[in-house]
């Protein structure tokens, strides 16, 4: 009850502010409003919990409400997949095309904007985010992907900007991390073009340093303004190493694809020789769940040596993607990802996990492993809601 009235006056929220900015005002207030020696610190004594695309289990994902919805239910970082708009600004979307995540093909004007490009080694047809300027993108409403999952919100919530996601976690009451990807390098450099000759990657990192986010794994900046950066290009994580300190994880996708750049195989990256040289730019892996663990018939079978040997590396291993649904969870787990969590985190010893419901997965790991944060630290707690009257106060 509690949590459903919650969730309607979230929605309230946000539709106002989508109102808001149909009407020509910023969405957020840039940058942050809040005092950081206030906040209650990242937990960092278990797996990181970090919200996939947003809580887009209940909401469209990588809108604002799916951010917000994620650090309301206990999130240690957001996730976003970062892309360029053909002017150059960076956007939070998934996929190239806007097909499956948005109300595009409801939008006449767009009707002969429909292209075929190649996007790794595959002919793709469809609207492609880089042919749509930033203003086009935002006149777009974003749609649930999964025909099983809530659609009532479908056309409700714009497309984000970088800067917006990024002032949705800076503006939190807490200190919540960020997550974006490097989504597509290949394919958005051949396609998007800035006028001061710079590529995709330096603009990402711009991004990251404009708003502060500097700091080496763990280090105080880093604890400030906790910050991964992942993508599936190799070569795009090496390149930024000359440009910023930021922890950076390496993807992994399915054994059957190679790499977008360097044309490698599964095979190839998670060997121990690429391992020796990957793990002098980046602290982690995050591999699809199911090339640590192969099924068969949709059952476990196989677990391979692949954390053991990060591990041995010191290379986190984040998995990915956690999601409630019977359609995604193997027979072993009898239907209750309770039971999944459990297996990855007790049994195969992962760092982090990359999940649809960050709601479950913090449920779970409050009743196994809760944080003490009102024992450790009530006097900041008091201060921490003074704070926030002060704030509210000032904003109004
Ligand atoms: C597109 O239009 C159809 C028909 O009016 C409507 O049923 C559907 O909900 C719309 N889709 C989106 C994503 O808005
Ligand atoms: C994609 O289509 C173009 C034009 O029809 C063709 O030349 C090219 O070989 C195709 N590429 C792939 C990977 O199928
Ligand atoms: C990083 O910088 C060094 C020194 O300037 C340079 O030699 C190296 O090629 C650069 N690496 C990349 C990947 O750009
Ligand atoms: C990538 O590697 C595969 C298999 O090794 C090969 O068939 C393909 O031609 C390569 N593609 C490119 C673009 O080099």
């Amino acid at each position: 009850m509690t949590s459903s009235f919650g969730k309607t006056c979230l929605v309230t929220f946000l539709l106002l502010l989508f109102i808001g900015q149909c009407v020509g005002r910023p969405l957020y207030q840039l940058p942050s409003t809040i005092a950081h020696r206030h906040k209650q610190p990242l937990q960092t004594s278990r797996p990181y919990n970090v919200a996939h695309r947003g809580s887009n289990g209940e909401y469209p994902e990588e809108t604002a409400v799916a951010y917000m919805r994620a650090i309301e239910e206990g999130a240690d970082f957001i996730e976003t997949d970062i892309l360029a708009s053909k002017d150059g600004v960076l956007i939070c979307h998934h996929d190239v095309t806007l097909d499956d995540t948005t109300d595009i093909a409801n939008h006449t004007e767009f009707a002969d904007r429909k292209r075929t490009y190649e996007v790794q080694g595959v002919n793709t047809t469809g609207w492609f985010v880089v042919d749509f300027t930033l203003e086009e993108l935002q006149s777009l409403g974003a749609k649930q992907r999964f025909s099983f999952r809530d659609q009532q919100y479908n056309g409700k919530f714009p497309i984000i900007t970088f800067e917006e996601y990024i002032s949705i976690a800076l503006n939190a009451r807490r200190v919540v991390g960020i997550y974006p990807e490097i989504k597509n390098p290949v394919f958005v450099n051949n396609h998007v073009k800035w006028a001061d000759g710079k590529k995709f990657e330096d603009k990402f990192v711009e991004m990251l340093q404009k708003y502060g986010y500097s700091g080496s794994y763990m280090s105080k900046e880093w604890l400030k303004q906790p910050a991964f950066i992942q993508s599936f290009a190799p070569t795009s994580l090496v390149y930024i190493s000359n440009l910023t300190a930021l922890p950076k994880i390496f993807l992994i996708d399915d054994v059957t694809i190679l790499t977008e750049d360097t044309n490698q195989s599964y095979w190839d990256i998670t060997s121990d020789a690429y391992f020796d040289y990957i793990k002098k730019y980046v602290v982690g892996i995050g591999p699809w769940k199911d090339t640590i663990v192969f099924p068969r018939n949709n059952y476990l079978d196989r677990v391979t040596d692949l954390v053991a040997r990060a591990h041995a590396r010191g290379l986190q291993v984040h998995p990915y993607t956690f999601r409630n649904e019977n359609s995604f969870l193997h027979f072993d787990f009898l239907q209750d990802p309770y039971a999944e969590y459990d297996f990855w985190i007790n049994k195969i010893g992962i760092d982090g996990l990359f999940t649809d419901f960050t709601g479950t997965f913090h449920r779970y790991q409050e009743a196994t492993a809760p944080l003490s944060h009102e024992s450790k630290d009530g006097a900041s707690d008091i201060l921490h809601k003074i704070a926030s009257l002060i704030n509210s106060y000032t904003r109004g």
